[in-house]
């Protein structure tokens, strides 16, 4: 396992931070990418990794990336893509170049990120994204987020069929709440965790760690079966109602 090499985008933060720290643990050679190169660089100098400036909406960009792996390691094992972003507003009055942005990152970057990791990685190798349970239960004012992990529940099904002639497996987690800077923002609105847990059976939101374990899970050889699997890690979410956001915003 120590000669295995990896990349984790949007490793700056919340559950990449999380999955950046366990891929070291596990004897991986861990690139940190992240548009936050600062975040990134902290992460990646706790264990002597590289970081390296990414924005996943540029192509160019992860390109760059990957070749810049391949020719220092020369092999790549395991991406995971942890990049995301959020943002709240009913459809009728969203700005359309905002949910663009948030398309953009949430989907068309981990189109990007599948395009060129699965280029460069060796055969054999593994694709971890992020999906959301928001990509099976819609949220009020998440348009945009919605469909941009739904999307992506999808786009991992077609990039595991599309490259299992080279035995590369493609995954994605699905979480439900992990506090992080991500939903910090909503956090902050009065009833909304609290309306999250009471339809959490499990009833507590999830840690990054607890997604990470699950990234590993699904990187190693005890997976090695598993192909374009989205994995719901939610406390049980999945099985109650999404949160009445609407009912949370209009309180305000
Ligand atoms: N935290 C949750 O409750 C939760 C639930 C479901 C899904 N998710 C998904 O998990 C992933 C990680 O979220 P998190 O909670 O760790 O959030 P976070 O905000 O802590 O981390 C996201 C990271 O992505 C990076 N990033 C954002 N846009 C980027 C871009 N264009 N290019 C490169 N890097 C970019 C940020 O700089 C940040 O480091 C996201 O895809 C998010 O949608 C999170």
């Amino acid at each position: 396992m120590s000669e295995h090499v990896a990349v984790v985008v949007g490793g700056a933060s919340g559950l990449g931070r999380a999955t950046a720290r366990a891929m070291h643990a596990q004897g991986y050679r861990v690139t940190v990418a992240d548009r936050d190169i600062e975040g990134a660089t902290a992460v990646a100098a706790e264990f002597g990794g590289t970081a390296t400036a990414v924005d996943v909406t540029d192509e160019a960009q992860v390109e760059a990336l990957f070749s810049d792996v391949l020719a220092r390691h020369g092999a790549l094992h395991a991406v995971v893509n942890t990049a995301g972003t959020s943002g709240l507003s009913p459809i009728v009055e969203h700005d359309v170049a905002h949910w663009r942005k948030i398309v953009d990152i949430n989907l068309v970057g981990a189109f990007i990120v599948l395009k060129h990791a699965g280029r460069a990685l060796a055969d054999g190798g593994v694709l971890v994204s992020i999906t959301s349970l928001n990509a099976r239960q819609a949220g009020a004012g998440l348009s945009a987020y919605c469909s941009a992990k739904a999307g992506l529940s999808m786009l991992t099904q077609v990039a595991a069929l599309e490259l299992a002639p080279r035995r590369i497996r493609v995954n994605a987690i699905a979480p439900g709440l992990v506090i992080t800077p991500l939903n910090e923002a909503i956090g902050k609105i009065p009833g909304i965790t609290e309306d999250y847990v009471e339809n959490t059976p499990l009833g507590r939101p999830g840690t990054p760690e607890e997604i990470a374990a699950a990234a590993m899970y699904l990187c190693s050889e005890q997976a090695a079966w598993i192909t374009g699997e989205v994995l719901d890690i939610n406390g049980g979410a999945h099985l109650q109602r999404h949160p009445n956001l609407q009912k949370h915003l209009s309180a305000r």
